[in-house]
């Protein structure tokens, strides 16, 4: 299968978090890993609108789609700012602190890069070779001869 990528641009309002999902549940219908990457971007694209500079009026966040055949990425960027992304420490978390617990428990790999003008956080996951089974001729098929 070739592989392809796919980017789109979203307000950093949090209505654009329902089409954060939908952008990555369209393009990777029928894939295994689909509602992991649903609720990973999920989980991204709220974090961009809430802990970044992507809040400020007229902030955006971007949503990429890498997919090839054994894998999928996924990378969230926003605009950056004074925070960094960080998994809290079961002691930081009560309320919050669940999202990248989340993300690092659906995902092979995930990390941030990027700085104070942008991050991008971004989640790897391995996609598991569908099982084939070689095709058997059928019986009483082919050539007979009188
Ligand atoms: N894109 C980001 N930019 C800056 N800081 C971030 C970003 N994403 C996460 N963080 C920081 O990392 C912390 C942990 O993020 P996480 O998603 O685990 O928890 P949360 O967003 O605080 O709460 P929850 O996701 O459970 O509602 C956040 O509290 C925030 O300080
Ligand atoms: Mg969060």
């Amino acid at each position: 299968m070739a592989a392809w990528r796919m980017s789109r641009s979203f307000l950093g309002s949090p209505l654009s978090v329902t089409e954060a999902r939908r952008f990555v549940t369209t393009f990777l219908i029928g894939w295994p890993v689909v509602e992991a990457a649903e609720l990973i971007v999920s989980e991204l694209a709220t974090n961009a609108i809430r802990h970044s500079a992507t809040n400020r009026f007229g902030g955006r966040f971007h949503v990429m789609i890498h997919a090839q055949h054994d894998r999928v990425w996924l990378g969230v960027t926003d605009e950056g700012g004074s925070r960094s992304p960080r998994m809290l420490s079961p002691d930081e978390q009560q309320e919050s602190g669940r999202g990248l617990l989340l993300v690092g428990a659906l995902a092979d790999s995930y990390g941030v890069r990027g700085d104070g003008n942008g991050r991008t956080v971004w989640a790897m996951l391995l996609v598991e070779p569908v099982a084939t089974t070689p095709a058997t001729p059928r019986a009483g098929s082919g050539a007979s001869s009188a």
